[in-house]
């Protein structure tokens, strides 16, 4: 694998290639690997709609599609579902639960008011899970050490997606990243996730709260399981990150809150939000 800007270069991904090779693509306008209509019969994954939901959890079934091809591991799926339970909501203090509640008390409809918490996500809340992911990638796949990592991201003064929080620290750490770390004890090894506590010694060391946070332990503990109890390559892994698979599980999971915010704040009906002037302070300059 030729390593090029510190990341495998794996060039275009096979699924790209295997979709400029389909001989009716020049006819079809889109094309569709996930789900198609058999004769009349809606398959997902090639499966009957019907027999997918009746014999599958929704956790495997949401991995599975993010994945474009069924997992197989119960471990897998088991992981999945409790990301996707411990992420649906974490208070009604964080910025996109806050928009989310902003724009319901502005009358908004739960689908404006959800979007509004989704726009939210991003660097640095709850959209750090794929480029967390990168970061372990890349620094277990370069085998740079863990000082060097840091060293990089100082000097290029960059955040280091996947650590630091504005609640948790080292001596308040984050229940859910504790959980989601003992999953790694179904692994053999869990080289990602021992890279990311590497990682999170050093920074730590800096800043009690730049701990090893639970978008970067999720995309930790997401890569070994991927890797040792899926069989993905480390080129599969790399398409999967170009893909942004590993933002999906949070988007989908924090969607649920979000919307439960929209509809308690309904509920609740307190009007229109503002805030006082004491509440914002004057910053001008002049
Ligand atoms: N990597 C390296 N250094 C960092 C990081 C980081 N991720 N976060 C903060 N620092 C450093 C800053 O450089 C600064 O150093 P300085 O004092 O020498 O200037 C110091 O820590 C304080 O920086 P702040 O921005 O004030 O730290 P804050 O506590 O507000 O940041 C935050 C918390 C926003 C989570 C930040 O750590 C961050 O952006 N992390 C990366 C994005 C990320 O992983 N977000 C997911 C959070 S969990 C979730 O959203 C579900
Ligand atoms: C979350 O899951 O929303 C949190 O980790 C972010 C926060 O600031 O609590």
């Amino acid at each position: 694998v030729e390593m090029v800007n510190s990341l495998p270069d794996y060039g275009v991904s096979k699924s790209h290639d295997t979709i400029m090779d389909m001989d009716d693509r020049k006819h079809a306008l889109f094309a569709s690997s996930i789900s198609k209509d058999d004769g009349g019969e809606t398959k997902i994954l090639g499966e009957n709609i019907l027999s997918l939901a009746k014999e599958n959890s929704f956790a495997k079934i949401a991995a599975s599609l993010f994945l474009g091809k069924k997992i197989t591991s119960k471990d897998t799926e088991e992981l999945v579902d409790f990301i996707l339970r411990v992420s649906v909501d974490h208070g009604p203090y964080v910025s996109g639960a806050v928009n989310t509640m902003v724009t319901a008390r502005a009358g908004r409809d739960l689908v404006s008011s959800l979007a509004s918490g989704l726009l939210t996500i991003g660097p640095r809340f709850g959209g750090a899970l794929n480029e967390a992911a990168k970061n372990w990638f890349s620094g277990v796949v370069d085998g740079k050490s863990a000082h060097d990592f840091v060293e990089e991201f100082a000097v290029k003064k960059e955040y280091i997606q996947g650590i630091g929080h504005k609640k948790y620290r080292i001596d308040m750490p984050d229940p859910r990243v504790d959980e989601i770390k003992k999953y790694a004890d179904k692994l053999e090894q869990s080289k990602f996730l021992n890279f990311a506590l590497e990682i999170e010694k050093i920074t730590t060391e800096k800043k009690g709260n730049l701990i090893l946070n639970v978008d970067g332990v999720i995309a930790a503990v997401l890569l070994d399981y991927l890797s040792e109890k899926e069989g993905y390559t480390d080129e599969q892994l790399w398409e999967l990150i170009q893909q942004e698979f590993f933002n999906a599980l949070f988007v989908l999971s924090r969607s649920v809150g979000f919307i439960a915010h929209f509809l308690d704040q309904k509920r609740l009906d307190e009007g229109l939000f503002r805030l006082s002037e004491d509440d914002v302070a004057d910053a001008s300059l002049s």
